[in-house]
């Protein structure tokens, strides 16, 4: 059975609302799973008409690898912990560049194709362009794939000229473009592979120049590279939806890149840039003055029993612990005696957007006490504790008062306003921007040193 053109383009279309119900959905919580299913609908109705197009042959090796394909897909998806997702979501984007680099070879090499005059030209630009962004995306994702798994380390490689090597790289490109249109037939297939290797090492280079604070930015940036792959991808085939579902990635990763870009108050063109940050883990407090503090398990419970206003700042390190459903029973506790418990969520806490969120409605938080950094950033003065759980970058105060902190500017949750502060972690080293937290010197500050879902574990004890 194949489908006519009409029903084609009628379940692309239908499959294009359902990608962007999707996305409207996925952007907030409750909505979420609601959002997945109709990501999954619209993937299925794409894929099956593009079968059923009659432009696909070849089932022996389609039905094969798509099971194959499937099963991979589905064991890592079941498999991976929350920590890793990023991780995970880089690893797939490299499969995204990689698919539109083979699809512009084979395409380009196809026997069976036969463009003339301007449509050779266009064809021969797509080719040209989805290889282009498809490796950079490829060797990119590769890259920010080891950083975040700690294969290479977080700092930047800052070579000199850097930017230098990047344009020289860039016009090479475009001087190789020039040579593969002019070329006829399929002759162009020499500048095509010398493009392939700069443009492979342009994107390592870039990668390799962003420091370990900014990964989350350069994820959701290959995002939308690969969207824009996808969507080249979809111009080589003629395939309507690969457009779409391209164009829809791609954008909306960039404007996910802006968001956080925003949340982090630096240029977009800075974090592409590179250049910023650390290795992390140095000591935390460097040449500050000031005394550390700590406190008990036990004090703590203390202070929490004696607290009617309490802000709970959850970062990566609860992540790590995974002490959201100790958190989380503590809150029940504590709101069961009537005081008032919030959380305080910034953009980027966690290592992926929304990650804090998740972990939180995993562990059976209500909605409606998981706020927004900008909703009880003013009331910390009223507020008796403040509960920083495995967070470090989002509460340093330095991104306000050191102009030259390398976070300077960085939108921070003002936990040292609160009467008291407790902070849970378990060394006195940095967190990701391996910069210096004075929070921790600050008189009305204590730390609670451990992991911290033991730590929690002994809090909820004592109350
Ligand atoms: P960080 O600044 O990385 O601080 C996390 C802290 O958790 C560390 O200082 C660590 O200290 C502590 N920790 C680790 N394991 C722990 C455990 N088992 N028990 C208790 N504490 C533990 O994290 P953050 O405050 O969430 O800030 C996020 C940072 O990551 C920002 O710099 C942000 O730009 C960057 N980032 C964000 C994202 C997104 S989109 N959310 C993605 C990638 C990177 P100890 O080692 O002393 O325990």
């Amino acid at each position: 059975m194949t489908m006519n053109p009409q029903m084609l383009g009628a379940a692309y279309l239908a499959a294009g609302a359902l990608f962007i119900l999707s996305l409207n959905g996925l952007s907030n919580q409750e909505s979420a799973r609601r959002g997945n299913l109709f990501g999954i609908i619209g993937m299925i109705i794409a894929v099956g008409a593009t079968i059923l197009s009659g432009n696909v042959s070849n089932f022996g090796i389609l039905f094969p690898a798509m099971i194959v394909g499937g099963i991979i897909g589905t064991v890592v998806a079941m498999k991976v912990e929350m920590t890793s997702m990023p991780e995970l979501v880089a690893g797939f984007h490299s499969l995204v560049g990689l698919a539109a680099v083979l699809v512009g070879y084979s395409s380009y090499m196809d026997p069976t194709a036969h463009f003339e005059g301007s449509e050779k030209a266009i064809h021969d630009v797509e080719v040209y362009l989805g290889v282009f962004i498809g490796i950079i995306t490829f060797t990119g994702s590769i890259i920010a794939f080891c950083k975040l798994k700690g294969v290479i380390g977080g700092k930047p490689l800052t070579l000199p000229g850097r930017h230098l090597l990047n344009l020289i790289g860039i016009i090479a490109c475009l001087v190789l473009g020039y040579m593969f249109l002019k070329a006829g037939g399929h002759n162009g297939m020499m500048p095509l592979l010398i493009m392939t290797l700069i443009a492979g090492i342009i994107g390592i280079h870039l990668v390799m120049a962003i420091g370990g604070a900014d990964m989350p930015v350069v994820v959701s940036m290959l995002n939308s590279y690969s969207g824009w792959a996808a969507a080249a991808t979809g111009f080589m085939l003629g395939n309507t939806a690969l457009i779409v579902v391209g164009a829809l990635v791609g954008s909306s990763g960039a404007i996910l890149s802006y968001i956080m870009c925003r949340a982090m108050n630096r240029s977009f063109i800075s974090v592409i840039l590179g250049g910023f940050g650390t290795g992390g883990g140095a000591a935390a407090v460097g040449d500050e003055e000031g005394e550390v503090t700590s406190a008990s398990a036990e004090e703590v419970a203390g202070l929490l029993k004696d607290a009617s206003n309490v802000i709970i700042v959850p970062g990566y390190g609860m992540a790590v612990a995974q002490a959201q459903t100790t958190v989380s029973e503590i809150v029940k506790k504590l709101r069961a005696k009537g005081k008032n418990v919030r959380f305080g969520i910034h953009p980027v806490a966690g290592r992926l957007p929304g990650h804090m969120n998740v972990l939180l409605a995993e562990a059976k938080v209500p909605y409606d006490i998981v706020l927004e950094m900008d909703e009880l950033n003013d009331d910390f003065p009223d507020t008796d504790v403040s509960l920083v759980i495995g967070a470090n970058d989002i509460v340093n105060p330095s991104a306000q008062t050191d102009p030259n902190s390398p976070i300077a500017g960085m939108p921070v949750l003002e936990v040292w306003k609160a009467a008291s502060c407790i902070v849970l972690k378990r060394s006195m080293a940095s967190g990701y921007a391996g910069v210096d937290n004075p929070l921790f010197l600050k008189d009305n500050t204590d730390m609670l040193f451990g992991d911290a879902k033991d730590t929690m574990d002994e809090v909820l004890k004592h109350l």
